[in-house]
Parts: structure tokens; sequence; C-alpha cells
């Protein structure tokens, strides 16, 4: 039997998946969200922080990566991560997006008005699994691995199948009543490839980290709506953010192919 118990992180929203005598956390947060985790363990769950047998972090970004560094390194928590987790923010280029992101985390919370706290993490995450397409998690296998590319090039959810139960990460956000993509889509056609594939999934309950849980009858919905925003683009003043997400050298081989592609077509 596994409940999910939400904790609020300082940008996003975190979840435990808690079971009899373990521990999954969905994703990692902050670098410091690592002591509201320690704190829900404690008080709310009775747990000791060692029962978090795994922590996931999804990609790369501050608020799901950054916490990961903390609690592996304070607690000893097991992380697993996208296997190619490490090439988005690789080299020179690749330390700029790094900078940016962590910058851009600083902003939404000044934007929020939420108190500064510290959010710089090292851009290289150290972890214990590497995660793929279809397989599941380690000690858990009830979760199984979804590969989807977009927001980043190596972005993953996760899928509790027996109780229809989607971990969205940052591929479907909520903001007030509204179903959104994240900010940036750095690969549209990838996204739209992405949220296909979600499509066919049952989904009941919605776990995201930008919007918290949502139970649902019609997913097919919201993945709709999602994929018309996908044509329509971003609104202008989203737009002007755009070209401050163009420096992981992930992204520049890819822009870099698609432009050759087109000229040959
Ligand atoms: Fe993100």
């Amino acid at each position: 039997m596994m409940t999910i118990h939400p904790v609020e992180g300082y940008i996003e929203n975190l979840f435990l998946a808690v079971y009899d005598k373990k521990v999954l956390l969905l994703d990692s947060g902050c670098r410091s969200d690592a002591p509201r985790i320690e704190k829900a363990m404690k008080k709310k769950l009775k747990r000791p922080i060692s029962q978090i047998a795994l922590a996931v972090a999804s990609h790369t970004h501050p608020d799901h990566a950054g916490g990961a560094h903390v609690l592996r390194k304070r607690f000893g928590t097991p992380v697993a991560a996208p296997k190619e987790i490490n090439k988005w923010y690789a080299g020179v280029s690749g330390a700029l997006q790094h900078f940016i992101d962590t910058m851009l985390a600083h902003y939404v919370a000044w934007t929020q008005k939420y108190p500064v706290e510290r959010l710089w993490y090292k851009k290289r995450l150290t972890f214990d699994h590497p995660l793929k397409e279809g397989e599941t998690l380690p000690g858990f296998t009830d979760w199984k691995i979804i590969e989807t590319p977009g927001h980043t090039a190596h972005d993953m959810v996760l899928y509790h199948e027996k109780s229809k139960t989607l971990y969205a990460a940052d591929v479907i956000l909520k903001v007030g009543k509204n179903f959104r993509l994240p900010f940036p889509v750095s690969m549209r056609q990838e996204m739209r490839c992405s949220l296909e594939k979600l499509k066919s999934l049952e989904v009941e309950h919605l776990l995201m980290a930008h919007g918290g849980s949502h139970d649902t009858d019609d997913f097919p919905a919201i993945i709709d709506t999602l994929l018309e925003e996908v044509e329509r683009g971003y609104p202008p003043e989203m737009a002007r953010l755009k070209p401050l997400e163009r420096f992981s050298p992930v992204l520049k081989k890819y822009y870099k192919e698609l432009q050759e592609t087109q000229k040959v077509a």
C-alpha cells in the first residue's frame, strides 16, 4: 500500500510516496528544500530520514536537482536521475545556462515575494541510479519511467499504474485553474511527442511540481490543452525570455541539426 504526502518546497511541490518501511521522494527540490523534507519526514510522517530509499531528480534544473546534492551528501540518500542529465550543463556554455537557470529560480522566488534562500548547487549531479525509458525505479518497481523530452532533452515523468498516478514533474504545470506547459519548451517537436505519449496513459491522479495534486476523470483533455499551447507558442512576455535558454550544448547541437535538416528540405 502506497500513500502520497505533499511537501511544500521553496518554489515547487514535492511528493513523498510512502510505503510500509520505505519512502520515495518525487522529486528532489531546491538546495534549500532539504530541511523541509527532513521536517516532513520527522514531524508529519514520524519516520527517520534514512527511510527515504530513493530521491529522484527528474531533470537538472535548480528546483529539481538542487536538493539531491544535499540529501545525498548529508543523509546518504540514494539518488536516481536521467542517464543523460549531466550533458545539459556540460562545458562553458552549459555553465552559463546553469548560472542563468539558477538566477531565474531566484527571480521566480522574488516574483512570489518569498524570502531569499540559497539555491546555488553544483551543475554536475553525482547520482547512484541512471534511469531510462521503460525501466522501473530501483527499489520501487511499481513506478515506471517515461522519458518526456521537450523542456530539456532528458526530462522524465513517473507513472504508478496500480493507482493511476502520474508524477508529471515539469511537463504539466497548473497555474491557477489552467494547465500550462513549462518554460522553456526548448524542443517543440519532442514536447509534442512526449505529450502524445502521455495521452495514452490511464491517469486519475496528477502530481505536479508546479501545481500540486489534481484528480481528473478526463486526462486526455488536459493533454489536448497543452498540445494546443505547443501550437500557439509563448505569449510575447515569455517569448522575450527565450534567448536566455539557448546555451546548453545539447540544445546548440539540436538547433544546428534542425537548421541543417530544414536546409535540406
Ligand atoms: Fe524545469
